[in-house]
């Protein structure tokens, strides 16, 4: 059994995706929430999928050893960072090598960095005319937005879209893709992916 911790920040679309995606398989298994945000939505979400949600201080985040114990409590084999907004410790990344992974709402490298997340990202897009944006899944590194890149897919931005008809498109991609990924990537490393 492959165990996955879903790191969330926010509304959590993702993470419900995820969960529904991998209910009907045997193999992998999404094991529990974390958040930094007690009022996250993605709580509601955890609670109807029945999978346990946790919220943590920003400073057990930054310390790691909280967090650590609980990836340890669940087994926890690989990380999903879903709408995730602060930066993940040396501690917890050295604890899972090429095992953390992160969804970005547009073009990497374009549009990426500290600041660049949900909203702020379409309105970027939108202001600087691009024609095209999309949905960047990657593996993290110490650097926001930076780690090598798993996939890409695009859609077009049309002269009249406004930020928020772009944010649906990259939203319809992001479901139609996310969990797709995350099973190609626990397949291909599935001979080292578990530990325990
Ligand atoms: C998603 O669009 C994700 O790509 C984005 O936050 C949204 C979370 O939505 N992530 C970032 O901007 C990271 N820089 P959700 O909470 O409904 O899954």
């Amino acid at each position: 059994m492959t165990n996955i911790a879903i790191f969330a920040s926010g509304s959590g679309s993702n993470a419900e995706n995820i969960a529904n995606y991998f209910a009907s398989h045997h193999d992998i298994n999404i094991a529990v929430i974390i958040s930094n945000k007690p009022d996250a939505y993605v709580h509601e979400r955890a609670k109807q999928l029945g999978v346990p949600s946790f919220t943590f201080k920003k400073s057990d985040f930054d310390n790691g050893t909280v967090i650590l114990n609980k990836m340890a409590e669940y087994q926890i084999d690989f990380i999903v960072l879903a709408g995730f907004l602060l930066k993940v410790p040396h501690s917890i990344m050295e604890a899972f090598p090429n095992s953390i992974i992160n969804i970005h709402p547009a073009l990497l490298p374009k549009y990426g960095g500290k600041g660049m997340y949900g909203d702020n990202v379409h309105n970027a897009v939108k202001n600087a005319g691009e024609t095209e944006t999309g949905i960047t899944i990657h593996y993290i590194n110490e650097n926001y937005d930076e780690g090598d890149i798993i996939y890409q897919a695009m859609c077009e931005v049309a002269d009249l879209d406004t930020p928020q008809d772009i944010a649906n498109k990259v939203h319809t991609l992001e479901q139609m893709h996310f969990p797709k990924i995350i099973e190609k990537i626990l397949r291909k490393n599935s001979k080292n992916i578990s530990k325990y």
